[in-house]
């Protein structure tokens, strides 16, 4: 455990925040497939949004040590931040995903570290309560210690609690955390090193590549990371690896049994077109309804219904005559004019 786990720790079992009073989640056996009872979510979205306190690292870590479900998204602008603040996610995570689902290009690794803070202070802007995160994106953090804590420093500065990257970074995890920046680290299924791992695949499908993930992430804890996100992997080699660690352990389509979920908020509300994976779930077609309504305005504009006097400005009388007695009116009779609703 590192240094910092220490203090937090101590700081839990002292006066540690209660914020939410859930009963823990029940253990499933492994190997199994027992639907978890739906879990009693924190009830943070009920509350008016100034009620609430904001999350932090303590927080989260007290979610992980009384069994509470942690909810995560990504959001990369203002109103998907206020919307997930609003609605009580606990983590926001501005994701380089939207490298894919708001940049149009086919992979993250075209991400810049300009294109990442303007997002990021884009999100901070409109977040009051959530914890959060941003994704270090490709080659930000890989060529030495130094670049990645300046880099990290440039998520903080622009409103992250947070940083996160991909890989068994050690020295960099312990760079970064060491200067005072808490970490998330990322395994399984890594898009920067996707080339390596021979596409988007699969993670942690036999012993021996869960127990590689394993080691890799005791290490990361070891270094300081204070948080860990598996993505693609069997939710048994998930929890085979979450019950070994100490830190809060999420998942993203890697099952039940960790600590909480990510979601890209494109997947959830069906506002990524080019491909739907396995783990995602579809809450409402957002992109449908938005195509029918743009749909709706281009056949009412044609067809003269809109706008209506409901979206007309008003002109005081006196301006109105004014206006149509300048030759300059091309209705140049003031009925004319009246006739028309303003
Ligand atoms: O960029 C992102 O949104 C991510 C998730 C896919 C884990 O890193």
């Amino acid at each position: 455990m590192s240094e910092e786990d220490k203090v937090i720790d101590t700081i839990l079992s002292n006066n540690g925040e209660d914020l939410h009073s859930q009963t823990p989640a029940k253990a499933v056996p492994l190997g199994q497939y027992v639907p978890t009872e739906t879990p009693q979510l924190p009830p943070r979205g009920d509350q008016p949004i100034e009620n609430r306190t904001k999350v932090t690292i303590l927080t989260l870590k007290n979610h992980k040590k009384k069994g509470i479900k942690t909810v995560l998204c990504t959001a990369y602008d203002y109103p998907q931040a206020l919307l997930a603040d609003r609605a009580g996610v606990d983590a926001i995570l501005v994701g380089d995903s939207l490298g894919m689902t708001t940049l149009g290009y086919k992979t993250t690794i075209p991400v810049t570290m300009d294109d990442m803070i303007s997002h990021t202070k884009a999100v901070w802007r409109a977040n009051q309560t959530a914890f959060l995160i941003g994704d270090m994106p490709f080659m930000s953090y890989q060529e030495s210690n130094e670049l990645a804590v300046r880099n990290a420093g440039k998520f903080i500065t622009a409103g992250a609690d947070c940083v996160k990257i991909e890989g068994a970074m050690i020295d960099r995890v312990k760079a970064i955390s060491s200067s005072g920046i808490i970490t998330m680290s990322h395994l399984g299924l890594t898009p920067h090193t996707r080339a390596k791992l021979g596409g988007y695949r699969v993670q942690g499908k036999t012993k021996e590549s869960a127990d590689i993930i394993l080691d890799q992430a005791l290490r990361l804890q070891d270094a300081g990371c204070s948080f860990l996100l598996l993505e693609a992997m069997p939710r048994e080699s998930a929890k085979y690896i979450a019950e070994q660690l100490e830190i809060p352990i999420y998942g993203i389509g890697a099952g039940d049994q960790v600590d909480g979920q990510l979601v890209i908020q494109h997947d959830l509300i069906g506002m990524f077109f080019e491909f739907k994976s396995k783990f995602v779930k579809r809450y409402c077609e957002a992109g449908a309804l938005i195509e029918k309504s743009l749909k709706d305005y281009a056949a009412e504009v044609r067809a003269g219904q809109f706008p209506t006097a409901e979206q007309f400005y008003e002109i005081k009388d006196e301006e109105l005559d004014k206006l149509v007695s300048d030759d300059r009116w091309k209705y140049n009779t003031p009925d004319n004019v009246k006739s028309h609703t303003f």
